[in-house]
């Protein structure tokens, strides 16, 4: 009987040690939240953070990357694409899919530079093309 309370004991400590591990974990992804929740378009590179946007998700109506944010117009070399989430980039203002297979990256969560992301049939280079970008919840 005593034993098995000690071992319960120990079991109860170790499970406190490995729950007091996560909130330190939780914290650091608290701190990339905006790279979390959405999506993060960059003409540079992800990490530094170069040139980049923070957008959030709020539908799936078509950005186009003009007025304020002409400067990412075919500019686009990288991105972060939030869980729950997939975003398609567009050659075309407008998210107009114009025909050719490589007309469209098609990214799901996960981080990207755009020399190689997935299209439509296999990996495409993406790198300084995209125009628009409209993303859907899944
Ligand atoms: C994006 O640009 C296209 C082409 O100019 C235009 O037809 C469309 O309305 C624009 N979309 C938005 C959301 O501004
Ligand atoms: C997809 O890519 C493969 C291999 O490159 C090619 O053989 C095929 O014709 C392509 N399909 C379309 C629809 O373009």
């Amino acid at each position: 009987m005593m034993f098995f309370y000690k071992a319960c004991l120990i079991s109860a400590l170790s499970l406190r040690i490995i729950s007091s591990a996560a909130p330190a974990e939780l914290s650091t992804k608290n701190m990339n939240k905006e790279l979390d929740t959405g999506l993060t378009v960059c003409s540079g590179t992800l990490h530094p953070a170069t040139g980049c946007v923070n957008f959030f998700f709020n539908g799936e109506s078509c950005v186009n990357f003009t007025g304020g944010l002409a400067f990412l117009y075919k500019q686009v070399s990288s991105a972060s694409v939030g869980p729950n989430i997939i975003c398609t980039f567009y050659k075309s203002l407008g998210c107009n899919p114009s025909g050719s297979d490589s007309d469209m990256a098609v990214l799901s969560s996960g981080e990207y530079g755009f020399s190689s992301v997935p299209g439509l049939n296999g990996t495409i280079d993406f790198d300084n093309m995209a125009s628009s970008y409209s993303c859907s919840a899944f």
